[in-house]
């Protein structure tokens, strides 16, 4: 028991020497204009002149309209509740007559939780796998197209309510959103694109270009991610030429938003956009310079390679968002987690995520030079400690992924939600159907959606992120238990989804 406070906690913590390479992106360096100003003197409700989120007429429709004209969109909604409600709402919106959903299967968990709640049926795209990373690829147009075809073929276009992916990847993996959203709207089907990851994008010529210029009709992004603004702070776009009902857009927008939205979050919005409108090209271009320089100097290291822009143009990755560092140690002394540990705990530098085979450091313009220079520092060392400790052991091939086995899934997620359960040890699912999710957090991916079948890939696969202290969700207690489905499998509609793999 550390018998303090949440706040005594935070206020020790920010008081030390810890460098944030993580969200939120403004890595609590702020504006001078904003140093010792208290969140209450500004935390108000919907008092006169000061207009409503939920019925925009004054202030808000104004600042929106204007963040709107600066993004180039037809309509920009602020956010208070994360790109979550923004993904809630806009799936809802596209999905309320339809019954199914052609999603990346490789998502965040809000928009199967979407899924879930408007009990659709999913058809996923498998994301292709970057063999030399062991990690997700982008999603294939030609793999959209095959899908839509078949359900045009089939006559069942008209239950598909939407596309969704997730570009880019918590990874920085961009696809290729240009002939996505054409393919999509030569079937006359929207595309909404998670962009949570990506508010910064179009912001600078070396950033990606975001979705909302390339055709997408929704388009959600997470300022709080990676622009200086407030935790759970987003937008949601919807695109200049959408095809998209956008009154039931804003109908759910007020149904998953709070009815008393901050006044501190939503001006932490309007602060964040007015500073980008009045200055783009500096502060990235000064980004930009920092991870480029950092790239450069990592070049000379023997046992740590950093993930750049040689993976574009292959396994559908159109472009990649040099913001998020992804550290890969080469040697076999680390792996993710454990080089997550020494960062964390030698050099006070606090990385993103772990995943088994690498680290994620996100960046963003309120990054300092002290901060490159210390993560650069505390690599450099880390990769001379490995030469002068172990003799250079690579494993060729250290981060290719075995192949997965093709993912099952047996019902829809909301059946196998709503179906009786039984929790059993993991040990024993094999060949059971899973009845909730089960993610690591980061990323809130499943790696079982309900009604997908646990085979001995995945529970491997799972075992060996507990086993290296990664945060699974779903799997519970000391005896590491799953739940699933009491109903036998066969009693559950079969449907193959893809022979594609799974992570
Ligand atoms: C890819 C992706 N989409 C959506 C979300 C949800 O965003 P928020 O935390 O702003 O609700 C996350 C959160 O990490 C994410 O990684």
């Amino acid at each position: 028991m550390e018998n303090k406070t949440l706040y005594e906690k935070l206020k020790s913590y920010t008081g030390e020497d810890y460098y944030p390479f993580h969200m939120p992106g403004h890595k609590r360096n702020v504006d001078v204009s904003f140093k010792n100003v208290s969140p209450f003197d500004y935390d108000i409700t919907e008092i006169d002149g000061f207009d409503n989120l939920h019925a925009p007429s004054g202030i808000l429709k104004e600042r929106m309209d204007k963040v709107s004209e600066f993004y180039e969109s037809k309509k920009s909604y602020y956010l208070v509740n994360g790109s979550t409600c923004g993904i809630l709402s806009a799936i809802s919106a596209c999905c309320k007559n339809r019954k199914r959903i052609v999603m990346a299967r490789n998502s965040h968990k809000a928009a199967y939780n979407s899924v879930l709640i408007n009990e659709l049926e999913t058809l996923y795209v498998y994301p292709e796998l970057i063999e030399d990373y062991g990690i997700n690829g982008g999603i294939s147009p030609k793999k959209i197209d095959e899908l839509l075809k078949n359900e045009m073929e089939e006559g069942n276009i008209e239950s598909v309510g939407c596309v969704y992916i997730t570009s880019p990847t918590y990874e920085g993996v961009v696809s290729d959103i240009l002939s996505i959203s054409r393919i999509c709207h030569s079937y006359k089907i929207p595309l909404i694109v998670d962009e949570a990851h990506g508010a910064h994008f179009s912001m600078h010529k070396d950033f990606p270009i975001s979705a909302l210029e390339l055709g997408a009709d929704i388009v959600i992004q997470s300022l709080h991610k990676t622009l200086p603004s407030l935790t759970q702070t987003a937008i949601l776009h919807i695109g200049k030429n959408s095809i998209v009902d956008e009154g039931a857009v804003e109908r759910y927008l007020s149904i998953y938003q709070t009815s008393s939205p901050s006044y501190v979050l939503m001006s932490s919005i309007d602060e964040c956009i007015e500073r980008l409108m009045k200055d783009t090209f500096m502060p990235f271009d000064r980004l930009q310079k920092e991870i480029n320089e950092l790239h450069e100097k990592s070049r000379q290291f023997t046992n740590i390679k950093l993930m750049g822009r040689e993976i574009t143009g292959k396994n559908s990755v159109y472009d990649f968002d040099i913001s998020k560092i992804i550290i890969f140690p080469k040697s076999n002394q680390y792996n993710g987690q454990s080089l997550y540990n020494k960062l964390l705990e030698k050099y006070h530098l606090q990385p993103e995520m772990a995943s088994l085979n690498y680290v994620i450091a996100m960046t963003s313009i309120s990054d300092t030079k002290e901060g490159f220079d210390r993560l650069f520092k505390a690599l450099d060392d880390i990769d001379r400690e490995i030469r002068l400790y172990e003799l250079p052991l690579f494993k060729e091939n250290k981060f290719k992924l075995k192949k997965t086995s093709e993912a099952t899934s047996f019902s829809k997620i909301s059946d196998a939600v709503e179906s009786k359960k039984e929790i059993i040890d993991i040990e024993k699912a094999e060949g059971r159907v899973g009845a909730e999710f089960v993610y690591l957090y980061p990323p809130g991916i499943p790696v079982i959606a309900p009604g997908e079948m646990y085979s001995s890939e995945i529970i491997r696969y799972l075992k060996e992120c507990m086993k290296n202290g990664l945060n699974v969700i779903g799997v519970k207690g000391e005896k590491k238990q799953v739940a699933v489905t009491a109903e036998s499998w066969s009693a559950l509609e079969f449907k193959r989804l893809s022979l594609y793999d799974l992570f």
